[in-house]
């Protein structure tokens, strides 16, 4: 970390689709930042067969919310194992206004609060095509596309050649409940964030629109431990 600069402690929010992993994934490829993504969390947890994978595995497949309680639990225990001087950003957390509040609790009490939240807005027509051309690697939690962002092999992930999935989430109908949950339960969080004055929302439609604004906020902001070889790599 460059003096002067605070860790980035981040909030990514933005409805199903909108480009959170792939964003996040790009983040950590340029900027000392982990991540902690709660949809690939669980999704982990289900594979393993935990009993947080067992009690998340009906709701997620249904579109519907694994509950506070769990969420809360799940996050703080990640948020735990990493330092003081270490910058994350949260993907998928929170996303309940209950959620918002007791993660304020614990980063209070922990002396680490958020110092930004990026909304990613993405028009609602595009994001059913993106989601419906989605493969993952569920033990990393990386996101290919088959068009705008295809493996290198078909089928397998770039880094360990394991299969790909499809998530049992991205169909058509669980889709809509998707978003109807995003629009009840966490697009209020916006304007608690903006009354806290550390919201910023990018907006772009296009495959590239949208990092490159990311990527400046960041840098002016939070410079990485060399932003001249950042600035010559172009995109991740
Ligand atoms: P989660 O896994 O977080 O799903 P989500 O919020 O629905 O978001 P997605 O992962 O579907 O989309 P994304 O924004 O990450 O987009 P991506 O980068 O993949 O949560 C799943 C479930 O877990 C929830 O429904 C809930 O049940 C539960 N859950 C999780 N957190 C919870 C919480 N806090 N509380 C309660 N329950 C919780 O991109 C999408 C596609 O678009 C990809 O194919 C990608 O390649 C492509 N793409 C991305 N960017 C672009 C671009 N710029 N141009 C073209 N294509 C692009
Ligand atoms: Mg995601």
């Amino acid at each position: 970390m460059v003096e002067g600069y605070s860790p980035l402690r981040l909030l990514l929010i933005g409805s199903p689709g909108a480009g959170k992993g792939t964003q996040s994934g790009r983040i950590q490829n340029n900027f000392e930042v982990s991540t902690i993504s709660s949809g690939d969390l669980l999704r982990r947890n289900i594979a393993q067969g935990t009993d947080i994978g067992k009690r998340a595995a009906k709701e997620m497949k249904n579109g519907a919310f694994v509950s506070d309680e769990v969420m809360v639990k799940l996050i703080d225990s990640e948020l735990a194992k990493l330092g003081a001087e270490q910058g994350w950003l949260l993907d998928g957390f929170p996303r309940t206004m209950t959620q918002a509040q007791t993660l304020d609790h614990t980063l209070e009490s922990l002396n680490q609060p958020l110092n930004l939240v990026i909304h990613l807005n993405v028009p609602e027509e595009v994001i059913l095509q993106r989601i419906m051309d989605r493969w993952v690697h569920i033990p990393s939690g990386r996101v290919y596309n088959m068009t705008y962002n295809p493996p290198k092999h078909a089928g397998l992930d770039d880094v360990t050649g394991e299969p790909l999935e499809r998530r049992p989430d991205d169909n058509p109908e669980t889709f809509k409940i998707r978003l109807q949950k995003h629009h009840e339960l966490t697009e209020p969080l916006l304007d608690y964030y903006k009354n806290r004055n550390i919201l910023v929302s990018l907006s772009g439609n296009t495959s590239d629109e949208i990092y490159p604004q990311i990527r400046e906020l960041l840098q002016t902001r939070f410079k990485p431990e060399d932003a001249s070889e950042v600035a010559g790599q172009g995109l991740a």
